[in-house]
């Protein structure tokens, strides 16, 4: 796949983890240890770092595995990450991973599994994965709280930066699972925007999953080759933004996310 992410982002990345910009704190290693051991990784596991960045986790993720591999689309990222000693970097998209089928024990897709075309790189992720292998996986839910002035900013900010965002129907998701060959072992989610850096978790029921929230985390163990997917598990747009949009009387949501920061900035 012949696709390019804004070459700046790995710096604004680099600061944005170390600032509360929006009043939000992102996840940070102590949030991601509460999590990490839901994947069992054994140290011989082979781990691949899906969107491994500048390598913000690999001082995390060797701890738990002696074969960890990354991977980010930004050429730049990966040569900070070279900076760490994984056991192989690459260049590329996680809608077309460069690794054979079933190499790999275990994924983890942190902060970057809304940057993707999703459906494409989960049939991936299944297939680099050995059969009872696990995915972590974290993204956006397609509807977020009205309430959530913080996370509407978020969404329309990034769209009109043009960066890649794509949100999760995380009930789509459940349905079709087991055509991405996975089972879904583990599910959580974080109401607002800011909650998932405050480790405010809420384990996914049913009530939960038919109620707004922002952000979810899910494991995934792979039970089957993926098969004859159906339909498509997320937007580039919520629908919370779609719904504001509507109210105002627009169909173009650019159109409305470029009026509403001349109107009301930030
Ligand atoms: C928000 S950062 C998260 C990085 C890292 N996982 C972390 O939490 O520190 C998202 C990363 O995904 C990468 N990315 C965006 N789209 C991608 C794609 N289609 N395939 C692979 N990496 C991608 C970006 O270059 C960026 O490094």
């Amino acid at each position: 796949m012949d696709k390019s992410f804004n070459a700046s982002y790995t710096d604004y990345w680099a600061e944005r983890v170390k600032q509360l910009s929006d009043g939000t704190k992102i996840a940070d290693d102590g949030i991601v240890e509460l999590f990490l051991p839901l994947l069992k990784i054994d140290k011989n596991d082979w781990l691949l770092d899906m969107g491994c960045s500048y390598g913000r986790f690999f001082p995390l993720l060797s701890k738990y595995s002696n074969h960890v591999v990354g991977i980010d689309i930004e050429a730049s990222a990966i040569e900070r990450a070279s900076e760490y000693e994984y056991q192989e970097l690459a260049v590329g998209a996680l809608e077309n991973l460069p690794f054979s089928d079933e190499s790999f024990d275990k994924a983890f897709c942190w902060a970057t599994f809304d940057c993707t075309e999703q459906e494409q790189a989960l049939l991936e992720a299944n297939r680099i994965l050995k059969f009872g292998g696990s995915l972590l996986l974290t993204g956006k839910n397609i509807a977020y709280p009205e309430d959530d002035a913080v996370a509407f900013i978020a969404e329309r900010n990034a769209k009109l930066k043009a960066f890649p965002n794509h949100f999760t129907d995380i009930k789509k998701l459940y349905a079709l699972s087991t055509q991405f060959g996975f089972e879904i072992t583990h599910g959580f989610v974080f109401k607002y925007r800011g909650d998932f850096g405050l480790a405010k978790a809420v384990p996914i029921d049913e009530a939960v999953l038919n109620s707004p929230f922002y952000e979810y985390l899910l494991v995934l163990k792979k039970t089957d080759s993926h098969n004859n997917l159906t339909d498509l598990i997320c937007d580039t747009f919520s629908l919370t933004a779609k719904g504001f949009a509507q109210t105002e009387g627009y169909t173009d949501l650019i159109e409305f996310f470029k009026m509403h920061q001349e109107k009301n900035g930030i």
